[in-house]
């Protein structure tokens, strides 16, 4: 690796590149010892990282080299797995993420499919029940620690694939698998910085007709009638619940899921949630007006209704331009 990162012939792209590679006693490293009266000899863990010696080559602009091997006080070398190594130091350097290489294309569940994305929990649930085993292991239980230690995103990637580096890190799926210590996507409670990308949603469905348009004034107002699908810090799906409190009433609205993202249940789980804050208000019935969609609805429970049966401030306001449909769902 070294000798790769000092070429700088003329033909390649690395050429008038001056990069500096430091490596060094940085890793401190305990034996490993005994297991099951086997004598592991001078196989190691790591025990320790210098941090501070890593942080003060880094600042020089040094790309800091670390093999899979490490000192103990006593004077002793040991050979260390790069996995612990990987792991354990990016947690000591809080840094942003891990990125490990495999000769798959990730880690592979039983049935030989990629898993593209796990939680730290489920990782860490995965290893205690025996399902992850050999070298697959030994990599996710690096990412899983580090993770749990406060590196956001762990990820295992191809070292065959060309070009996996850069599909995993510039686009929305990736490449491998990813381990979050947080939750990679989630639905949840809009918040004004979400405005944005609602509106980069919603705007090519107002100019379909699919929607009714929406300002972002007018989002700004009732930002807190929203619920968002952040997926990896994007919004990929969002809806607005209106409460008439005075008819025991709510409305959906303004409902959509990213076109990328849909058809994996992400509108069912959106509705699950409105539904959820709609009862937590005392709705007992939920409409939705819609153009296009009406048998995504009539499929999950809502029925036929009229524009007579609307609250009185969604009837005032009601485009009968627009001709939509109504649809009703009485919650439990
Ligand atoms: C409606 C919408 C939110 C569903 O999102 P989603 O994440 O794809 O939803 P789910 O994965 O939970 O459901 C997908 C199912 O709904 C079906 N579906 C999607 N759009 C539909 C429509 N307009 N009419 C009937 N069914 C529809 C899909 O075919 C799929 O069913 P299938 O796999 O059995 O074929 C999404 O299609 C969307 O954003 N549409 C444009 C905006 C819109 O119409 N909003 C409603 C306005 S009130």
């Amino acid at each position: 690796l070294e000798s790769r990162l000092s070429m700088g012939l003329v033909n390649s792209p690395m050429h008038n590149a001056r990069i500096r590679v430091s490596s060094g006693n940085y890793v401190a490293a305990r034996p490993v010892g005994v297991l099951d009266g086997i004598d592991f000899g001078h196989t190691g863990r790591v025990r320790r990282v210098d941090v501070g010696g890593i942080e003060k080559l880094l600042e020089l602009g040094h790309i800091v080299l670390l093999p899979p091997l490490g000192y103990s006080p006593t004077g002793d070398a040991f050979n260390l797995s790069y996995e612990d190594v990987g792991g354990q130091v990016a947690a000591a350097l809080q840094a942003e993420k891990l990125i490990m290489y495999t000769g798959n294309q990730g880690l592979l569940d039983d049935d030989s499919q990629l898993m593209r994305e796990l939680s730290a929990r489920q990782a860490s649930d995965r290893l205690a029940a025996g399902m992850v085993h050999g070298h697959d292991g030994d990599l996710l239980r690096a990412a899983c620690d580090a993770c749990v230690r406060g590196v956001r995103r762990a990820h295992i990637i191809s070292y065959a694939d060309d070009g996996a580096l850069l599909e995993e890190l510039f686009t929305r799926d990736g490449s491998g698998t990813l381990v979050s210590s947080d939750n990679y996507e989630q639905i949840r409670q809009a918040r004004v910085e979400d405005i944005g990308g609602i509106l980069e949603l919603i705007q090519p469905l107002e100019e379909q007709g699919v929607l009714v348009r929406r300002s972002r004034e007018m989002l700004e107002t009732e930002i807190g009638s929203f619920v968002v699908a952040e997926r990896d810090g994007t919004i990929v799906g969002c809806a607005a619940l209106y409460h008439y409190p005075d008819e025991s009433a709510g409305e959906l609205s303004c409902f959509a899921v990213d076109q990328a993202y849909r058809r994996a249940g992400r509108g069912d789980e959106i509705l699950a949630m409105i539904e959820k804050l709609a009862k937590g208000q005392g709705i007992q019935r939920l409409f939705a007006l819609t153009t296009q969609t009406e048998h995504w609805f009539r499929e999950r429970g809502f029925q036929p209704s009229t524009v007579r049966e609307l609250p009185g401030l969604k009837l005032a306001s009601y485009n009968s331009q627009r001709n939509s449909k109504v649809f009703v769902k009485v919650l439990a």
